[in-house]
């Protein structure tokens, strides 16, 4: 990509600021927004947390400003929302000082804009004290950041907090189709405060920018971009999706085991299934000895990363069935950590099993692999609703994991007539995001947007 001469102002480079919020997911989309900006000659500064802090040494040409956040640990899923809510607020003083100081070193005119994640409104906040425009990062689907839009409206109507029976939950939520109950963004049993307090802070961040930055295209969510453009007031730009945009940033906070690449080149085209829960998710112990039995009972070749950490429990209880490994190993590999974009490029992969992450979610799609979805928390459960339902690439196992149930729903996905027609569709979103991501096509529309935007004097 060829750097763009708008990024050079009065013979200087432009700057762009970036503070991703330190979790994989987030992580991974902001530095591939920090290459496509570098790539059209833009100078990058990315503050960061201590906590999951980047490997600077991968970013040569970057500058790295670390912020002191009050030292948090990693926690369960539970206490995800109360420790985001804390770092903003732990980070901001510091991030203030540090800001000033950049701003003091490089000429005011310089400094394009300052791009944080949705979820950092303290530090949108300083930004905006400090006159430095912004843009909100955020690294979910349009559909779900219409449904945080859409949050207090869904309380008001009764939808929100989900509670009761099952068929409560599976009412559809009229005013936001397709989701029903169940499908809304929830974390553990919350009564929706804290949810709520993360999501209307996330939409005041996005509200008081610049402009919204989406990891998505135009050809999968056009209604739900629509949607935003018409109800947020701000220029959306839809730019993803960003690892077929950016694709030479390694922004892995673990180091992947790339042994799994070659293990894979022995399996004929889309026959192996590839089983990965992202990096935040967590199974009872129970459910990884039925994942297990139910994997190794489909018959069906796999590659299952069992990240340390993953069951609940304790850091290091990620115990197999004994005997498991050994018994599988000619048709299955466990490793905790994959290079996942590179395995589901690989022709290998016939399917991916997957907690319905937005990057996971989207790296799937890109490379026609169609899906198993076992969404936990979050956006995960709106993600794995369009999945089955809207784009019709993949279908979820619902309800208590069972060995005998993980055993059909694979083979639906991986052996049976239904399965190949999901294949067949996944496929065509694949080319439509290399059209949007080709000469001409949306996102690059969008790219030629937001460098314009950032350019604005
Ligand atoms: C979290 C939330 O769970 C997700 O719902 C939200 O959209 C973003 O933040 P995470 O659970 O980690 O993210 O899932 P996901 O969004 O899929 O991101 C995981 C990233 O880690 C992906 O880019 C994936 O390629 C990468 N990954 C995962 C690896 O590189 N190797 C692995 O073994 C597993």
């Amino acid at each position: 990509m060829a750097a763009h001469s708008n990024a050079v102002h009065g013979g200087r480079r432009r700057h762009v600021l970036l503070f991703p919020l330190p979790y994989q997911g987030h992580i991974n989309p902001m530095f591939r927004l920090a290459g496509l900006l570098h790539a059209h000659g833009f100078a990058i500064t990315v503050f960061h947390t201590h906590f999951n802090a980047p490997d600077t040494a991968r970013h040569p040409d970057y500058r790295f400003v670390p912020v002191p956040d009050g030292s948090p640990v990693p926690v369960a899923i539970e206490d995800v929302v109360a420790q985001i809510l804390e770092l903003g607020v732990a980070c901001e003083s510091a991030f203030r000082d540090r800001l000033a100081s950049i701003l003091d070193e490089y000429s005011r005119d310089d400094v394009a804009c300052l791009v944080a994640d949705t979820h950092l409104l303290p530090i949108f906040e300083v930004a905006a004290r400090l006159s430095v425009p912004t843009l909100a990062l955020r690294t979910g689907s349009a559909a779900c950041c219409a449904s945080f839009l859409a949050y207090p409206m869904l309380f008001e109507k009764g939808y929100l907090p989900v509670q009761g029976m099952q068929s409560q939950r599976d009412m559809p939520v009229v005013d936001l189709p397709p989701y029903r109950v169940r499908d809304l963004p929830v974390i553990g049993e919350d009564d929706g405060g804290l949810v709520r307090e993360l999501l209307s802070r996330a939409m005041t961040a996005v509200k008081t920018s610049s402009g919204l930055i989406l990891n998505t295209f135009d050809a999968l969510e056009r209604r739900e971009l629509d949607g935003l453009r018409r109800d947020l007031g701000v220029p959306v730009f839809d730019i993803g999706p960003l690892h077929k945009l950016s694709p030479a940033v390694d922004s892995s906070l673990l180091l992947p085991d790339r042994s799994c690449l070659e293990w894979l080149d022995a399996f004929p085209p889309e026959s192996v299934l590839y089983v990965s829960f992202g990096s935040v998710a967590c199974m009872s112990p129970r459910d990884l000895v039925e994942t297990a039995w139910g994997i190794a009972g489909s018959g069906v070749p796999f590659l299952w990363v069992v990240r340390p950490g993953m069951v609940s429990g304790s850091a290091d209880d990620h115990r197999l069935p004994e005997g498991f490994e050994a018994a599988m190993r000619k048709r299955g590999k466990v490793v905790a950590w994959a290079p996942q974009e590179e395995v589901l490029r690989h022709r290998a992969v016939g399917g991916f099993w997957t907690h319905c992450g937005w990057n996971s979610t989207l790296e799937s799609v890109c490379e026609g692999v169609p899906m198993l979805c076992r969404p936990y928390f979050g956006d995960q459960m709106g993600n794995a609703r369009y999945v089955e339902h809207v784009w019709r690439v993949g279908l979820e196992v619902g309800g208590d994991l069972e060995r005998g149930r993980v055993e059909a729903a694979i083979r639906r996905l991986m052996t049976d007539e239904e399965g190949a027609e999901m294949r067949a569709r996944a496929c065509e979103l694949k080319k439509a995001a290399a059209e949007c991501t080709g000469e001409g096509g949306s996102s690059r529309l969008a790219i030629d947007k937001l460098i314009t935007h950032l350019t604005l004097p």
